[in-house]
């Protein structure tokens, strides 16, 4: 994909919304919905607009119908695509019902042990964009099993000169935050490590659930983390710190094709007062 001197291809990420029903607040004071309604607003006004939205899980907090029509609502003033995935707070099946109109949310067919996982692939402005479920229903932590590494290996290969972003929930490395790495990615991350290796078109992994920007070199490209639109990890890095969050300023990521090379920038959310002009 090449710069023609207008304006970079965007790809916005937003993530861990965890969207509560309405009238409720998250761990009773939270107000999560006004938090991404914030964030919405944001993204709406950025100028050039976003190619795509693609949203790193964790949308809603507990998997109902009452919270999925919330987001849905929510999500409604943004432009362009909107593409979503689950994280561990998700229920996939309630989502797709949800969404039905959300194509990318279809299951992908061939292996009957891919039908309960949401996986999709899809193409803007030249970026190829990959979602990888890595999540483990019911449980907090994520995994990689072979089908979904099968999945992955075949999708790069169609497709081994395209630009790629690879999304999923959960980072594929420790973080230094003992009690979010507790619930990290468990299973498949050697054979993750190894298949990018293998794809240098995979420019960036982008992932949700730690609640907070973090980056690592993984696998031969950059994975990286992003703050949650509502709150935020404790950054302790103490082997026994405390499961501990906070109201520090919430963000998204805006993702830019510029030279070549994916350039991502993380944006605080907030009344920053006035712009200043040097
Ligand atoms: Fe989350
Ligand atoms: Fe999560």
């Amino acid at each position: 994909m090449q710069r023609h001197g207008g304006p970079p291809p965007m790809l916005v990420q937003l993530s861990d919304p965890h969207i509560v029903a309405p009238g409720r607040r998250l761990l009773d004071r939270v107000d999560t919905p006004s938090l991404l309604a914030q964030a919405v607003t944001s993204v709406a006004a950025l100028q050039p607009q976003p190619a795509a939205v693609v949203l790193t899980g964790d949308l809603v907090d507990r998997g109902t119908a009452e919270e999925y029509d919330h987001l849905r609502s929510l999500l409604a003033p943004l432009p362009g695509p909107v593409w979503l995935m689950p994280g561990n707070h998700d229920d996939a099946a309630v989502m797709r019902e949800v969404f039905a109109d959300h194509d990318e949310l279809q299951p992908v067919g061939g292996d009957p042990a891919l039908a309960g996982h949401v996986l999709w692939v899809r193409q803007t402005a030249g970026l190829r964009v990959v979602a990888l479920d890595t999540v483990v229903p019911r449980a907090s932590h994520g995994q990689l099993c072979p089908a979904r590494l099968g999945w992955l290996a075949r999708t790069l290969a169609d497709e081994p000169d395209t630009p790629t972003v690879l999304a999923m929930h959960h980072p594929p490395f420790t973080t230094g935050i003992g009690h979010m790495d507790a619930i990290g990615l468990r299973a498949g991350v050697p054979e993750l490590a190894a298949l990018l290796q293998r794809h240098p078109q995979v420019e960036r992994v982008i992932c949700g659930h730690l609640h907070r920007p973090i980056t690592r070199r993984f696998g031969g490209t950059l994975a990286m983390t992003v703050p949650s639109t509502a709150h935020q990890i404790v950054l302790d890095l103490a082997p026994d710190a405390p499961p501990a969050w906070r109201l520090e300023p919430p963000g998204y990521a805006v993702h830019a094709w510029l030279d070549g090379a994916l350039v991502s920038h993380v944006v605080a959310l907030g009344d920053h007062g006035p712009v200043g002009l040097y």
